[in-house]
């Protein structure tokens, strides 16, 4: 058994000026990289910018990074970054960019590497610059992954890169959340529970890396009522069925984001599953965000695996404080709905993963093509 997360992480309020000293010990010129809006007005930016100045390192800031960032958005922040001889980037925002961050940490020390070739495995090992990540959403785990999400629009693919790439630093706080739109908190919070649940269901589940999700899902089950409560109050035809619900508040921002960071520990240890496999083709096709992509398969999933391991999912509903697999769809149904796809869509979707193994190899026991077949049937609704 063994448990790696190289990461220096700080959990709490205030960490970026807390631990300026850190930030600034990790280079001399840095290319901050975060999305179009979110990080000025959340305060991310600014807190970060206010370290760098204070303490004399240079900076480029690239704030471009969309959702779901492509080959092409990567290829031009390394570039930038490279003009501006950056020798670390600092990644602030959701899981787009720090994922795009850690690309660009690859390509910039690794100038023969073209963007369009970062899904190819490589022979040996690639060196990267050193990443810092402030986390502005509560789902992704970025920050204490090794993983980064990029699509390549040119063959249509979004998936993992081979390249491990752990930041140096993460400064998580949970203030960031408080700008957030709720429905993007309840988004990300379902991400950071696929996370957990595809890393306890999962092959390379053991004794030692399920600290992680074990934990994370006790203080997920005591926050998921009052995300169930957001999703309702926006929704006035279900409003009266939450009245006796408190909403998010900011009481429960630090303990959203130590879950997702928690989570990405988790999935650091073990990878994602077959629902994170099938979310992919989703966002890619329909444009669903990540968190409802991978939450639409997990109920079926969940119960798929009960068949299994069925110690290991009672576990898991029980941290939860659930009764039962059907409880679990239910607060999954509650909190993102349902999907509709075209029939056509959809058997593409089953054909293309029932060749996936790098996903299909890790479900404990394994799983046949016909599972997979009632995993969508149980997913989508088809139109
Ligand atoms: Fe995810």
């Amino acid at each position: 058994m063994r448990f790696y997360v190289p990461t220096d992480i700080y959990v709490e309020k205030d960490c970026v000026k807390n631990h300026a000293k850190e930030m600034l010990a990790v280079g001399k010129r840095a290319l901050i990289v975060t999305g179009h809006s979110s990080a000025k007005a959340n305060g991310s930016l600014n807190d970060v910018t206010e370290v760098l100045n204070d303490g004399g390192v240079a900076y480029q800031i690239f704030d471009e990074v969309e959702e779901n960032p492509s080959t092409d958005t990567v290829r031009k922040g390394a570039q930038i970054a490279r003009e501006s001889n950056a020798d670390f980037i600092i990644g602030i925002g959701g899981g787009s960019a720090i994922d795009a961050a850690k690309a660009m940490a690859l390509l910039i020390v690794n100038p023969g590497l073209n963007a369009d070739d970062l899904h190819k495995t490589p022979s040996h090992p690639l060196d990267h610059a050193p990443v810092v990540a402030v986390p502005t959403t509560c789902g992704t785990g970025s920050e204490a992954t090794p993983v980064a999400i990029i699509t390549n629009h040119k063959i249509n693919l979004k998936k993992s890169i081979p390249h491990r790439i752990f930041p140096v630093l993460a400064l998580v706080d949970g203030k960031y959340l408080a700008s957030a739109k709720k429905q993007l908190i309840v988004n990300t919070a379902v991400d950071a529970l696929s996370h957990m649940v595809e890393s306890i269901l999962n092959v390379h589940s053991n004794t030692l890396n399920r600290m992680c999700p074990e934990y994370g899902l006790k203080l997920l089950g005591e926050c998921k009522e009052a995300l169930i409560a957001s999703v309702a109050a926006n929704n006035s035809a279900t409003q009266n069925t939450s009245q006796n619900a408190a909403p998010i508040d900011a009481s429960l921002y630090e303990k959203l984001m130590l879950t997702s960071t928690i989570a990405g520990m988790s999935i650091a240890m073990t990878s994602t599953a077959v629902p994170h496999g099938m979310s992919y083709d989703l966002t890619l096709c329909k444009g669903t965000p990540h968190g409802p992509a991978v939450g639409y398969f997990l109920a079926a999933y969940v119960e798929i695996c009960h068949k299994k391991v069925p110690n290991d999912v009672e576990k898991v509903l029980s941290l939860l404080g659930l009764q039962s697999v059907e409880e679990f769809a239910e607060m999954l149904q509650k909190l993102i709905g349902t999907c509709t796809v075209t029939r056509e869509l959809r058997d593409q979707f089953a054909t293309a993963m029932k060749t996936n193994h790098s996903k299909l190899d890790l479900v404990p026991g394994g799983i046949t093509p016909e599972e997979v077949e009632y995993i969508y049937d149980k997913s989508l609704m088809v139109k």
